[in-house]
């Protein structure tokens, strides 16, 4: 469908606007021009100001000065309701669907367009019409729980686009999507920028940024830095605007010779699910060297770091670290073999919210000698710890003693993983590490995964990204459907043979 005729030849025309929240100031005078027909990236650190400037267009907050225009004609906006009358609308970070209810009530739920007297079925029909309209497909009558997060995605966006919206805020959509939903993502913004729409698209991941959008604007600390077409810019000098700062990682690969610190050998095991999620898995990681573990989420891999971890039972097969048999051992006794684990699931598996940071620090290590006597903790000794830690990780807390569930997210997962760091003295397990971290934070636990490498641990990095396991590992395994398909060193890695591995193609397709 061809949105309406735009009147203007900008969708949004936003101009210095400031907002400061409390004597904070989280804008400061900030432009943003959009254009019809443009997948428009803002790009920031956390806490640059991307969600607040995409609230103040869409109605949300208001702003303290500045102007806004819209096709054309200047807004005040003073609710989300004005601002969807005027074609804008916005999905959150945090969905607001209702679990229990299906698709199509979903979709029409609270919209002045839905009939006074309905049945599911004329909901049903009408959601479809939508759906076909917009050429983007769920279940109508599919339950809200009953979706993948990728699902529920698109049913918030069908929510915003069904009240009219022709610009559609999308912020940091790809935060809660596996690398397939994100994928699938970026072509469903194709085709609404195609149709005419403008797609505001926030993102701190530089090469999401590069794929998929027109042109970028950049945010840095409440200010507006550029904005540039995408076509030419690099993720290089993209962090350097967002950082303000030259820091490139530096990583040098290695081939290894030295001996195994982790051996699987024919090791199986079910998922939650109870159906076989690894299915006689063979790898080595020596001291020294990071083995990257490439493979579309799902795969097997949240197992296979669960089965080395402790975490969950083996079906077949022997693992051993340091020579030792750890098959089926505790979680307890993994670790204290020297194995970290940065889990997947940082905040539910890695974090007692609740508790202060302090707890928090020494979750896994109270039982050192440092720590406790007996079963008594040293309760400065663990003060101590958790500031150092804290001091390392680069952590923002206000002190110790919070409540860890009340940092950032960002903050909590630099915790978790400085503190993995310091459990896997011989062997470090880290799954999908710098997920939902922004430039500076990923190199930071980038550079603490190196740092335990070049100490003489072996490091198992699992990850969705392509991108990070090439940058990090020297040699790399791929799986996919519980095994894995194929091991590079990192010199001969192609990213295309992985990517064909990655979805289940042979070795054998490459033959001459
Ligand atoms: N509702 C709020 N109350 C107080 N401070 C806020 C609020 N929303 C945002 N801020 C502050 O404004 C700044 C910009 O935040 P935000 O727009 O969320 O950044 P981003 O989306 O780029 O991560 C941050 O310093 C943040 O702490
Ligand atoms: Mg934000």
């Amino acid at each position: 469908m061809n949105a309406e005729a735009p009147g203007a030849q900008n969708a949004v025309e936003a101009s210095g606007i400031t907002k400061s929240f409390g004597g904070a100031l989280a804008l400061d005078g900030v432009d943003l021009t959009l254009a019809w027909g443009e997948v428009h990236a803002l790009l920031g650190e956390n806490g640059a100001g991307k969600t607040t400037l995409s609230n103040i267009i869409a109605g949300i907050y208001r702003a303290d000065a500045g102007r806004v225009v819209v096709d054309g004609v200047e807004h005040q906006f003073r609710n989300p309701a004005q601002a969807i009358a005027a074609g804008i609308g916005m999905v959150h970070q945090h969905f607001r669907l209702v679990a229990p209810m299906s698709v199509a009530e979903n979709l029409h739920l609270g919209s002045p367009q839905t009939p006074r007297l309905v049945t599911e079925k004329i909901l049903v029909a009408r959601a479809r019409a939508l759906m076909d309209e917009l050429g983007l497909h769920v279940d109508p009558t599919a339950k809200i729980w009953q979706l993948s997060v990728g699902e529920q995605q698109r049913v918030e966006i069908l929510r915003v686009l069904s009240r009219g919206a022709r610009v559609l805020i999308l912020d940091e959509p790809t935060a809660v999507l596996t690398a397939q939903e994100a994928h699938d993502l970026f072509g469903v913004m194709r085709q609404l920028v195609a149709a005419g729409r403008t797609v505001v698209f926030i993102s701190h991941k530089l090469n999401e940024v590069l794929e998929v959008s027109d042109r970028i604007t950049v945010l840095r600390g409440g200010r507006h830095v550029v904005t540039r077409d995408t076509a030419g810019a690099t993720a290089r000098g993209l962090a350097r605007l967002m950082t303000g700062e030259e820091r490139e990682l530096d990583v040098t690969h290695r081939r290894i010779d030295g001996s195994a610190v982790l051996t699987l050998a024919g090791v199986s095991a079910r998922n939650s699910r109870g159906l076989i999620a690894l299915s006689q898995c063979d790898l080595v990681v020596r001291g020294g060297e990071i083995v990257g573990v490439a493979g579309v989420s799902g795969n097997g891999q949240t197992e296979l770091a669960e089965v080395i971890t402790g975490l969950r039972p083996l079906e077949g097969g022997t693992i051993t670290v340091d020579g030792t048999d750890l098959t089926n051992a505790s979680a307890r006794q993994i670790a204290a073999a020297g194995v970290g684990h940065i889990p997947e699931d940082r905040i539910g598996v890695g974090m007692v919210s609740s508790a202060p940071v302090k707890d928090n620090a020494v979750l896994r290590h109270y039982r050192t000698d440092e720590l406790s006597a007996g079963k008594q903790l040293k309760r400065t000794a663990v003060v101590r710890f958790a500031e150092r830690l804290v001091a390392a990780a680069r952590v923002q807390t206000r002190s110790v003693h919070t409540p860890a569930g009340q940092m950032s997210g960002g903050n909590q997962q630099r915790l978790v993983a400085h503190r993995e760091a310091l459990v896997g003295r011989r062997l470090l397990i880290a799954a999908h590490p710098t997920r939902g971290l922004d430039v500076l934070a990923t190199q930071e636990v980038q550079s603490a995964l190196i740092a335990r490498r070049d100490d003489g641990a072996g490091v198992l990095l699992i990850s969705d990204d392509l991108d990070e396991v090439l940058l990090m590992s020297d040699r790399i395994a791929v799986m996919y459907e519980g095994r894995i398909m194929g091991m590079f060193d990192r010199g001969d890695a192609d990213r295309a043979r992985i990517g064909l591995l990655m979805g289940g193609h042979a070795e054998e397709a490459f033959a001459p």
